[in-house]
């Protein structure tokens, strides 16, 4: 069995004082962290799903780090939009924050992807990065896996948000659907719960540890419920049991 925190979408900024929308994001990342070790004292893993930083400044890296260290357990992570990759993968690795892309755990595969593009808000697979998912899978066929990235390889019922997902959905899901052991794909950025099955994959979206983005609209709109994460745990057989945690 494995224990999973996913945590998501932090929009740090180099000055500790900044706001998103009203939201100081480095309290309120401190709170979930906080609500979540109550919760969860005890975790296999953590994984962050992007957008760390608002402003991709090596020192909202940095003072994540001190924050992440309270939870306990190793950290893997990958980018999203907002994230600068060259200044995250060498600012955030620190304590138990590993750049560690694949790792098999308690019986199971986790593979981090990055669908990154520099300047876009939406997001893509590089053929590196297919290639790479496509080869772990390989490795490793008799572990169930968890495939984790920033953008949702789905719509999502928001037409704003639709239009900066992931966009080469279907290469993805090419790689995915040649192996027959994937059984979760994680993702932020929808800052909502989100939640739906494809082909005996379970695809699950998170709430943000800042601020929610209002369900099925057309444009932006805030939503006014806290900030969240998600709790997983994996079985041996492949089966996964989760659900999303909000702070009081
Ligand atoms: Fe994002």
């Amino acid at each position: 069995m494995l224990h999973i925190i996913q945590i998501t979408d932090f929009h740090l900024f180099a000055d500790p004082q900044e706001t998103l929308k009203g939201v100081n994001t480095l309290n309120s990342l401190s709170a979930v962290v906080r609500d979540c070790r109550r919760r969860y004292p005890a975790p296999d893993l953590v994984l962050v799903t992007g957008d760390v930083s608002h402003d991709g400044s090596a020192a909202s890296y940095q003072q994540c780090g001190g924050i992440l260290a309270d939870l306990a357990a190793p950290v893997m992570f990958l980018p999203g939009n907002h994230d600068v990759v060259s200044v995250m993968q060498q600012e955030f690795p620190s304590g138990r924050i590993s750049n560690e892309r694949c790792q098999q755990l308690n019986g199971w595969n986790i593979i981090m992807l990055n669908t990154a593009m520099h300047g876009e808000e939406g997001g893509f697979l590089v053929v590196d990065e297919l290639a790479f998912l496509d080869e772990m899978l390989q490795n490793w066929p008799n572990y169930p896996a968890l495939v984790a990235l920033h953008h949702p390889p789905v719509v999502v019922g928001s037409r704003w948000l639709d239009a900066i997902g992931l966009v080469n959905v279907e290469e993805f899901f090419d790689v995915l659907d040649r192996h027959p052991q994937v059984r979760g794909v994680i993702f932020g950025h929808i800052h909502q719960v989100f939640e739906m099955q494809r082909k005996g994959v379970h695809l699950m979206g998170t709430p943000s540890t800042c601020i929610q983005f209002m369900p099925n609209e057309g444009d932006f709109a805030q939503d006014h419920q806290k900030p969240g994460y998600r709790h997983l745990t994996l079985h041996v057989n492949g089966e996964i049991e989760t659900g999303v945690a909000r702070i009081a």
